[in-house]
Order: C-alpha cells, then structure tokens, then sequence
C-alpha cells in the first residue's frame, strides 16, 4: 500500500486513492486559511488544493491543466492539484503558503535538493 508523507505524518492508503481525500485524513491541514471553507470540494476549479509532490501518481488531468493556466498557478508547471491525484506509490507532498499554498516554503526547496542528488 502507497504511503503518503505530509508534514511529518504517513498514512498508508490504497493505490489509486484519490490525493485530497487521503489528506484531509491527516492531522495537518491540507488548505490553508479561509481556503478550508472557500473551495471546490474536488472539482478542480478553485486551485486552493495546490501542493508540490514527489512520488508516483497520474498525469495531470484535463481540469488540472485547465486550473493551473489561471492564476496564481499561472506559468508553474511543477504544482499538482490533490483533487486530480491519484496515489499509485509513495509520495512526499509539500504544501505552500498563501490561500492557494502557491508561495514556496522551505520544504519545497528541500525535495528540490534531493532530486538534484545523484
Ligand atoms: S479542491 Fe478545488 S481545485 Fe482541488
């Protein structure tokens, strides 16, 4: 079973689980601020759902690509909507600041690093 790694938790789930519905299982916030009331329930077309991921998961979706042209996302290729994940191995999520978690955080520069590892 995939385990997905969030803000210092895991949680196994099945493969194929749909990421948002996995996360909002954590302890840690998957939205940030206001964006926990104010958002698309999974639809796609809100983009507060916005995380950085490193793992195995789907290509991005038709709404997905379609939300991401919008801004704040607008020109960043490397977020991943959770609604539009599928969870098929482990995964580490790092989440942004900001109502739509664009903003960068430390973590996020911390994956970054260990992809330009050897
Ligand atoms: S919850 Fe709105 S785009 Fe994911």
């Amino acid at each position: 079973m995939p385990v997905i790694h969030y803000q210092g938790y895991q949680i196994s789930c099945e493969p194929g689980e749909n990421l948002r519905k996995a996360l909002l299982s954590f302890p840690a916030p998957l939205y940030n601020g206001m964006s926990e009331y104010l958002n698309c329930r999974g639809l796609g077309s809100c983009g507060t759902c916005a995380v950085w991921i490193k793992g195995i998961s789907n290509k991005k979706t038709f709404m997905e690509k379609w939300r991401l042209k919008f801004p704040p996302h607008r020109g960043r290729t490397d977020f991943r909507l959770a609604c539009q994940v599928r969870v098929w191995g482990d995964l580490e999520i790092v989440k942004g600041e900001g109502f739509w978690g664009h903003k960068e955080p430390v973590e996020k520069r911390k994956i970054n690093e260990s992809q330009n590892q050897p």
